[in-house]
């Protein structure tokens, strides 16, 4: 069975294409046939990050030739050894959805042999059509009262659709100038699921074109992302329920063991 994640937001820029592209690096490194999808064709990021230019299709090239195969579209991404189905070669300014299109991609798409699909999205762009594919949707704020309330806003549309969701606050400093926990918690209407910290090492990986998990695997931000996909590890591995304090991360030490298979590339 496949299970399909949507990372979303309603407030752009607040760490969407960064926790899917690590979220994807973690399922990966534990063994899981795992497919990014970027859907954002006005402004594709997966690929920019990653440093990956030279493709001819993508999701958008897909949808307006039937000609062009799913196949030749996704990409095998060697470093983080997931794949990609970009979102466009040719991105356009403003693009509108053929649902029914999409729909049936996506049935395509879940029939090939993946454990996991991770969904990038633009801000502000839930499409109601598609709404049965997800498994779950995580939410992504950062700590400031546009971002919480528009999380909010998307919780509710969410609700009325009976889509699984949980809300991620990311770019955690726990500055006084920035909202609390409690206070995000409050408007929001829920308990977080993770705090992800605002870590340098995310900007440092970005510079590099690698995913920040892949870039370091004991920084704070890659503790507080494989907390989180394992948790969908368990999740789509058995029918356990799902057990996530959702604390903010220890800063953890890299064991030998790591160390070696990094150093042999030995990432399974
Ligand atoms: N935890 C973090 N620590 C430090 N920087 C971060 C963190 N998360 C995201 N960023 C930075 O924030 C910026 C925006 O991130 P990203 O592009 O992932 O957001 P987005 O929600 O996908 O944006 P858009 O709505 O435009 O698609 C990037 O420069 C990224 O490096
Ligand atoms: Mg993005």
């Amino acid at each position: 069975m496949t299970f399909t994640l949507l990372i979303s937001s309603q407030k752009g820029g607040v760490g969407k294409t960064t926790v899917a592209t690590n979220i994807a690096a973690v399922l990966r490194y534990y063994g899981n046939p795992t497919l990014l999808i970027d859907t954002d064709i006005a402004n594709p990021s997966v690929t920019p990050f990653l440093g990956i230019s030279s493709f001819n299709y993508g999701l958008k090239e897909l949808l307006d030739n039937d000609s062009i195969e799913l196949k030749d579209a996704i990409i095998s991404y060697q470093q983080g050894r997931f794949d990609i189905l970009p979102a466009a070669a040719n991105p356009e300014h403003y693009y509108v959805f053929n649902d029914e299109k999409l729909s049936k991609l996506y049935n395509k798409i879940k029939k090939l042999d993946y454990k996991f699909i991770i969904i990038d999205t633009a801000p502000a762009s839930f499409i109601e059509a598609l709404s049965k594919y997800y498994d779950e949707a995580l939410i992504v704020t950062t700590p400031d009262p546009a971002s919480v309330l528009g999380a909010s806003r998307l919780s509710k549309v969410y609700q009325k659709h009976h889509m699984n969701h949980r809300l991620i606050i990311n770019r955690v400093e726990e500055s006084k100038f920035e909202m609390k926990r409690e206070d995000i918690e409050k408007v929001y209407g829920d308990v977080a699921y993770a705090i992800i910290p605002e870590d340098p090492s995310v900007k440092e990986a970005i510079n590099k074109m690698i995913p920040a998990y892949i870039y370091n695997r004991g920084s704070p931000f890659s503790i507080a992302i494989e907390n989180i996909a394992r948790a969908y590890l368990l999740k789509a591995g058995s029918s356990e329920s799902l057990v996530f304090e959702g604390k903010a991360p220890e800063k953890r030490k890299q064991s030998f063991i790591d160390k070696l298979k990094e150093a042999f590339g030995k990432k399974q």
